[in-house]
């Protein structure tokens, strides 16, 4: 493939959560609301009721009232918006690129009675369509880590959240001492060109506004997440087979058994970042 015709990575974070098997593999094994890591109270819980837990442990770290104006950057079906509008009655926008979860998200938020509170726009992060100082948070769960534009979705959040706002999110990242061949096979399973870490959001924050930077490392629950991933699969595996095809299914199962054995060996990390521009140092 010559440079012209070679996909940038958010044409191929599009590409992957439009296709029909990564919809219906996460639709089915995640529990079709959230699609992050979760916050584990025993090792052989459920993913659905793992997952909650992250988004309301986010939500303790900030004040939200109906007049808080939240942006979510890839938001994937909307569950974080559904919980934050339906407990604070808060207004979200939802700012995906993929259509085919923009979709799923509007049907829920419409079930749910919660349209009049969550708004979704497709786009990408990278380049946030709205003006400068437009939210007053902005929340993101597990998605940067498909963007090869860290740096500029930092400037970018920067830029639309108002001067006392707040950016709270969680990512999947690497440890500063990962060696490549390690990270190779876990970049492969879902089409990533990196990883960043801790320290890279840490120094983003220094380098804007945004003068303090809490970080909350939950790496732990990201092997056990990967884990129960995994296992719903193999146990699953015939009727996942038949709904996302037998080259989907090998190869996911492949490519998590890389997560896993990369989180135990403390590669990988995972956990909060809240970036405050408020607070000095
Ligand atoms: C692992 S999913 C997480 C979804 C959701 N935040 C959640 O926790 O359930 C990653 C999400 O990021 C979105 N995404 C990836 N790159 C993006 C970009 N450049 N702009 C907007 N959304 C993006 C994907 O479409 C997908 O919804």
């Amino acid at each position: 493939m010559d440079t012209a015709t070679e996909k940038t990575a958010v044409d191929k974070a599009q590409d992957y959560y439009n296709s029909s098997p990564a919809d219906r593999f996460y639709f089915k094994i995640w529990g079709g609301e959230h699609i992050h890591v979760g916050i584990y109270n025993h090792p052989d819980e459920s993913i659905k009721d793992a997952s909650p837990r992250i988004v309301q442990m986010m939500a303790s770290k900030l004040k939200f009232t109906p007049e808080t104006k939240i942006l979510d950057l890839g938001s994937g079906y909307g569950g974080a918006a559904r919980y934050l509008a339906k407990r604070f009655g808060s207004q979200i926008t939802c700012l995906n690129l993929s259509e085919t979860q923009n979709e799923r998200n509007e049907q829920f938020n419409k079930k749910a009675g919660l349209d009049h509170l969550i708004t979704v726009v497709e786009g990408n992060f990278e380049d946030i369509p709205f003006p400068d100082n437009s939210f007053d948070v902005v929340w993101s769960q597990d998605a940067m880590v498909h963007s090869s534009e860290r740096a500029q979705v930092v400037k970018e959040v920067d830029r639309v959240l108002n001067k006392d706002g707040d950016f709270i999110f969680t990512d999947l990242m690497q440890t500063f001492d990962c060696p490549k061949s390690i990270l190779k096979p876990v970049l492969d399973r879902i089409h990533l060109d990196s990883l960043g870490s801790f320290g890279f959001y840490v120094e983003q924050a220094r380098k804007l506004d945004m003068k303090k930077a809490e970080v909350v490392d939950l790496s732990e629950h990201l092997t056990t997440h990967y884990r129960r991933v995994m296992e719903e699969t193999q146990k699953n595996y015939d009727e996942m087979v038949e709904i996302c095809g037998k080259e989907y299914i090998d190869t996911m199962i492949q490519g998590l058994k890389h997560w896993v054995e990369a989180g135990k060996n403390d590669h990988l990390s995972w956990g909060i970042v809240h970036m405050d521009k408020s607070e000095a140092v």
